[in-house]
């Protein structure tokens, strides 16, 4: 063949493709979350084979080796005991609660380790909504972004350098700021769940914190997995707000809604591989039909091609270490 242009040329030995390399995934890219739990024992999680809801000493640990890896950040999911959840879900802003604890001691561990904290309701209401539920069910949007308030502020006064709102109410950026700022927190961050679909891939989540709602769905405040124009509407909400930080959650099957708000703001984009999409390849390897660290990598350097600048993922400990 009388070929000129022979794309093959930039891919025929290691050294040209670093050289051509668009995209690399670093440890500095990953987010490691984590579960706790009261009490001074791990339990390792079912459906997250790997993964554990630890006590406070060993979180500390499992968060030093992360960091230690390069790991820049630890994202907390606590396990509230069933006695301590209310419909008023008050022990989200308790001081001496589990959370505050934990960021205290990690903070006093690992002062260079970010810790981001979730803010929503559900570990923490007897009813596993992330909104505070009325008599008719409904879930009441003002009321609940006052109590997340005043989370946030219990989180920052421990020390948490990232506040993270995964409840998706209305408004919530805002009023975070704003509660932040008056208290003299200007330098927390928000990162907000901007475009946080009603997923099918939480599953595995729920289970392991005990966390889904006792009735109902999640459909009137989580995002409907079939829109995209409506996630840039709340990306344009969010930046205006005050956000500083984007996520789109789940990833891996909505790569092209982080391409869409990568195009849209000029803010960095968070993406959540969740429970579900790291599930599906723990399943595959465990069969012996999967390389996993290989898939891992793969699934992760799409989610970066996508444009996500950081990436929330249970493999960040596992993929750092081979990185
Ligand atoms: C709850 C929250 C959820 C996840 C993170 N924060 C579950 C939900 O919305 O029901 C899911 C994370 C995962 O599946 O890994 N506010």
């Amino acid at each position: 063949m009388n070929l000129s242009i022979r794309p093959r040329r930039n891919r025929q030995s290691p050294a040209i493709r670093d050289m051509v390399r668009e995209t690399v995934l670093t440890p500095g890219n990953l987010i490691y979350p984590l579960f706790l739990q009261e009490g001074d024992e791990n339990t390792p999680i079912s459906a997250m084979p790997g993964c554990q809801r630890w006590c406070l000493a060993d979180l500390v640990q499992e968060a030093g080796e992360a960091h230690a890896l390069g790991i820049p950040g630890v994202v907390l999911f606590p396990r509230i005991p069933d006695e301590l959840k209310t419909p008023g879900a008050e022990e989200c802003y308790n001081d001496d609660g589990l959370v505050p604890r934990a960021i205290r001691a990690l903070k006093a561990a690992h002062p260079t380790l970010m810790v981001i904290t979730d803010v929503a309701l559900d570990p923490y209401n007897s009813d596993g909504h992330d909104g505070l539920v009325a008599a008719d069910g409904r879930i009441l949007n003002d009321e609940t972004v006052a109590v997340l308030c005043q989370q946030a502020l219990c989180h920052a006064r421990a020390g948490a350098d990232i506040v993270a709102p995964s409840d998706m109410m209305d408004g919530r950026v805002a009023a975070l700021r704003a509660a932040l700022d008056h208290a003299d927190f200007t330098q927390v961050s928000i990162m907000s769940y901007t475009a946080k679909y009603a997923s099918a891939y939480y599953g595995p989540f729920r289970g392991a914190l005990d966390s889904a709602p006792k009735a109902g769905d999640k459909k009137t405040y989580q995002m409907d997995p079939a829109n995209t124009i409506e996630a840039l509407r709340e990306a344009a909400l969010d930046e205006s707000e005050g956000a500083d930080i984007l996520m789109v959650k789940p990833a891996g099957p909505y790569l092209d809604i982080i391409a869409r708000i990568r195009d849209a703001s000029t803010l960095p984009i968070a993406a959540y591989q969740v429970s579900g999409e790291y599930l599906m390849i723990k399943a595959g390897a465990a069969a012996g039909w999967l390389d996993e660290d290989k898939v891992a990598m793969e699934s992760l350097l799409g989610i970066r091609r996508a444009g996500a600048n950081m990436i929330l993922t249970y493999f960040a400990k596992k993929i750092a270490a081979v990185l």
